[in-house]
C-alpha cells in the first residue's frame, strides 16, 4: 500500500515565482480585474484557463460541485451552459445561489465568485448550442445527462444516431440546453505568494457599486 500521506507531504505548492499583486491598484469593478487575470492565464498558456468549478446545493441543502466551461463574462455576470434536466439544472431551479471557483496554478491565483444564476434566453442558449462541436451537440441532444447509464452499448448506439441527426440538420437545437448567467454578489481574488503572505481582495456588491477590502491570508 502506498504511503499517500508521505507522498502528499513531499509535494510542493506556491513555488512560484508569481507576480506581485498590489491591492491598492485594483479597479472599482471586479469584472475588469477578472478579465485581466483571465487574459494573463490565456497568455501564459495555462491549460483550460476557462475551466471553473460550479458549486450548487441540492434540495436537502447538501453542496455539490463540478467543473464547467466559462462561456462569457460581461459587467458583473459570468456565463455557463448546461442542460436544465441535469442534476445541477434541477438544483439550480430550486436554489439559484451558486459559487464559481477558478484556479490558475502556474499564476498562484484563485478567484471565487458567489451570486445568483438565471437562465438567459432561448436565442442565446440556442446560439451557444450551435457553436458546440458536432460531438458535443450529439451528446447534449441525447438529453440524459446525470441519469443512470445501465448499458454502455445503449450510449454508443444513441450517440451515433444523434451524430447523424446533427449532420443532417445542423440547425437542430436541444430545447433544454440553457445558457445561464451568474449575477455576482461577491468576488474574491487570491494571489499566492511564495512566502505564504498571500494577498486576498474581496469585492462586495452594494447595489450598482462595489466595495473592496483586504482579507487576512
Ligand atoms: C473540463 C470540463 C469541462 C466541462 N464543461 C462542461 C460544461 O460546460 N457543461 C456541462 O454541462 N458539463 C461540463 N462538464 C461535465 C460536468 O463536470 C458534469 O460532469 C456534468 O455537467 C454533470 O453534472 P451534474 O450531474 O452535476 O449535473 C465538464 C467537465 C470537465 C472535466
Amino acid at each position: 500500500m502506498r504511503n499517500v500521506n508521505d507522498t502528499l507531504r513531499s509535494l510542493t505548492s506556491f513555488t512560484g515565482p508569481f507576480s506581485e499583486f498590489h491591492p491598492e491598484d485594483v479597479p472599482g469593478n471586479p469584472t475588469e480585474l477578472f478579465i485581466e487575470w483571465l487574459y494573463e492565464a490565456i497568455e501564459k498558456r495555462i491549460q483550460e484557463p476557462h475551466a471553473m468549478t460550479l458549486s450548487t446545493v441540492d434540495k436537502h441543502g447538501v453542496p455539490d460541485a463540478r467543473t464547467l466551461i466559462l462561456k462569457n463574462v460581461t459587467r458583473n455576470k459570468w456565463f455557463f451552459a448546461t442542460s436544465c434536466k441535469s442534476q445541477k439544472g434541477k438544483q439550480l431551479e430550486l436554489n439559484p445561489r451558486v459559487a464559481l471557483t477558478f484556479y490558475w496554478s502556474e499564476l498562484g491565483r484563485q478567484v471565487r465568485i458567489r451570486g445568483i444564476a438565471s437562465v438567459t434566453n432561448k436565442k442565446l442558449s440556442d446560439k451557444d448550442f450551435l457553436e458546440r462541436s458536432v460531438n458535443a451537440r450529439a451528446i447534449a441532444l441525447i438529453g440524459r445527462q446525470s441519469e443512470e447509464l445501465i448499458d454502455q452499448n445503449e450510449l454508443d448506439d444513441v450517440f451515433i444516431e444523434k451524430q447523424e441527426i446533427v449532420k443532417r440538420d445542423p440547425l437542430i437545437v436541444a430545447p433544454y440546453w440553457h445558457l445561464y448567467s451568474v449575477f455576482a454578489e461577491d468576488v474574491e481574488f487570491f494571489q499566492g505568494n511564495t512566502h505564504r503572505k498571500n494577498v486576498r481582495v474581496k469585492y462586495e456588491r452594494k447595489g450598482e457599486q462595489w466595495a473592496s477590502k483586504l482579507l487576512w491570508p
